[in-house]
């Protein structure tokens, strides 16, 4: 649990890979999220050729991090409202278990906004040669962090309400 307390998001990665078997592991964690209907409607590139972690960064605002990453993690989706209206939940669940198992293995994330920014995710679509029929949900930027971040404290007991609104 304490796994949860502890991610925070990461932009400042040192110069050192990750492996395949670690990649491999975080993407296996992203699978085993909840799924509605268990349809799972997503897939995965991973990205590790500093020259398109380099195109990348120049997608949109705020990922200019890529540039320094050891790896990228690119999820994206069918995204087909027929098949399941929860892709972006389903994706979502996904890219929260990559960031914990990532922060538990001490390697510094952040998640990157795509979908529904069309004109940045097109771009990517475009770098990594992604059919037309997917759309990108999210990139998470990976590293070994050079920041040591202190925990938020994001309890927020005015938010909750007890039995109605
Ligand atoms: C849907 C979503 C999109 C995000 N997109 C970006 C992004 O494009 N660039 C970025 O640097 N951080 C992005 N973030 C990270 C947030 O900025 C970050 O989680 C927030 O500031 C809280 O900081 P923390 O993650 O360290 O707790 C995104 C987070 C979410 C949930």
């Amino acid at each position: 649990m304490n796994t949860i307390y502890k991610r925070r998001s990461t932009r400042r990665y040192e110069e050192k890979d990750i492996s395949k078997d670690l990649l491999d592991k975080l993407v296996k964690a992203g699978m085993q999220a909840p799924s509605a209907h268990n349809k799972k409607p997503y897939e995965f590139i991973i990205v590790t050729d500093k020259n398109i972690l380099n195109k990348l960064s120049g997608t949109g605002l705020y990922c200019h991090m890529l540039k320094y990453a050891a790896a990228a993690i690119v999820i994206i989706s069918t995204a087909d409202d027929k098949q399941t209206p929860y892709w972006q939940a389903d994706c979502g669940a996904v890219v929260e278990n990559i960031l914990l198992e990532a922060t538990d293995l001490q390697i510094g994330s952040c998640w990157i906004g795509e979908y529904p920014n069309i004109e940045k995710s097109d771009k990517v679509k475009k770098i990594l040669e992604i059919p037309n029929e997917y759309q990108v949900f999210a990139t998470i930027s990976l590293g070994y962090g050079t920041e040591e971040k202190e925990p938020n404290n994001n309890y927020y007991p005015e938010k909750i309400h007890y039995e109605k609104f």
